[in-house]
């Protein structure tokens, strides 16, 4: 049987399973030591003022709306270009999610196309770093200084991305993070919250206790009700599992980076009109070298790659259908997003994980130059 070259493989450190084996014996399964270290250590990391660690990126961003005060009536301006879970936040808070454009060269939010929707609805900006690329935050703080406006970062991609010296998630006023299994960090299905305004931090822990003031007890025997709140905070056994990884973040970060050079170095030399590789060297501007993508002129090369690649055993996959045009996502849209609709069509996603190999990663670029310079006489 032919090795299948997967698109994901979760990292496991060697740390991991005497981590877990040590929660089955301290038999706490919820707000334990693990998740109290892992905060404490992501807080120093990439010096946010508190970090509260998440059953996922999907519940962080739910805890931020919660904190900005996002409420029917509102708008929070963001990409159509993300996951579900970015509009999904602003949904369950009865507010408008208000789709904007993303530049074709990082991916990320045009600042001109926010700016056209900013009204006086709108009371946030909802901005997402894809595949950890960092966006342009200095004008985003522009703006959101100028409409008044609040900034959440969508950092589900871009743990330890940087803009300016500063970790991507701590800019603006929250930050929500993933560590999902199909992201840099695994911790299963987990994920963490940044708070960078002091102001949210006091009601943040009442949230995250499902609406309780159970963190503050201390000496007192008892707690009670106090604010709205669900169950956010990441359980024991993920906190345990994400705080294994970190332990070797730097082996995964080197190993990421350098297969991500490897690909751009390969792919940017073999010069074709059929793709082009989305991204600008910026000084300023750090990846968490979540993924590589390349963006084929038209959706049906793109199709015929994805079908070649796996014909070769090697699996590479799509992103995003657009929220503005997936049926749940069209009625709040009625109008074109030219990049985005571009971007879809032609993207798609080369395997990249620590425990690729370089082999594995030369059969992939070789096979993908094989496709391009083919196209379209090849034979699958
Ligand atoms: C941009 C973005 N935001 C949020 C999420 C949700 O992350 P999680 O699975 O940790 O909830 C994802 C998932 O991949 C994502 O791509």
């Amino acid at each position: 049987m032919k090795k299948i070259i997967k698109f994901n493989k979760p990292y496991v450190s060697l740390h991991t399973k005497k981590n877990l084996l040590s929660v089955l014996s301290n038999r706490v399964f919820a707000d334990g030591i693990f998740q109290k270290k892992t905060e404490i250590l992501i807080q120093r990391l990439i010096k946010s003022h508190s970090i509260k660690l998440t059953q996922s990126c999907t519940s962080a961003l739910e805890v931020a709306m919660i904190l900005a005060n996002i409420g029917k009536g509102d708008e929070v301006i963001m990409p159509s270009y993300t996951f579900p879970s970015t509009a999904n936040c602003v949904i369950l808070r009865k507010a408008k999610p208000v789709f904007a454009d993303i530049n074709k060269f990082d991916l990320n939010l045009d600042v001109k196309s926010v700016e056209k929707k900013i009204n006086k609805r709108t009371k946030a900006i909802i901005v997402v770093h894809y595949g950890g690329v960092p966006c342009d935050m200095k004008v985003f703080m522009e703006i959101a200084k100028k409409y008044k406006l609040l900034v959440i970062e969508d950092a589900a991609h871009a743990f330890l991305s940087k803009f300016k010296k500063k970790f991507i998630g701590t800019i603006g006023d929250l930050g929500a993070f993933s560590f999902h299994e199909t992201k840099n960090i695994v911790g299963g299905q987990c994920g963490a919250l940044s708070i960078n305004n002091k102001r949210f931090i006091k009601r943040a822990n009442i949230i995250l206790d499902k609406g309780t003031n159970r963190f503050s007890m201390g000496k007192k025997n008892y707690y009670s009700w106090k604010d709205i709140g669900s169950e956010y905070r990441a359980p024991e056994l993920s906190s345990a599992l994400t705080y294994s990884q970190l332990m070797k973040i730097k082996i995964i970060q080197k190993k990421r980076g350098k297969l991500w050079n490897n690909y751009f170095n390969a792919l940017k030399e073999f010069k074709n009109e059929l793709y082009y590789i989305p991204f600008l060297k910026d000084k300023n501007k750090l990846s968490s070298y979540h993924t590589f993508t390349v963006i084929f002129k038209k959706k049906q090369i793109r199709d015929n790659f994805i079908k070649f690649m796996y014909s070769k055993n090697i699996q590479c996959y799509f992103h995003y259908f657009p929220l503005h045009k997936s049926t749940y996502g069209k009625k709040f849209c009625n109008y074109k997003l030219k990049y985005t609709d571009d971007v879809y069509n032609g993207l798609v996603r080369l395997p990249l994980y620590p425990d690729l190999s370089i082999t594995e990663q030369q059969k992939i670029i070789k096979k993908f130059i094989f496709f391009v310079k083919n196209y379209p006489f090849y034979k699958i």
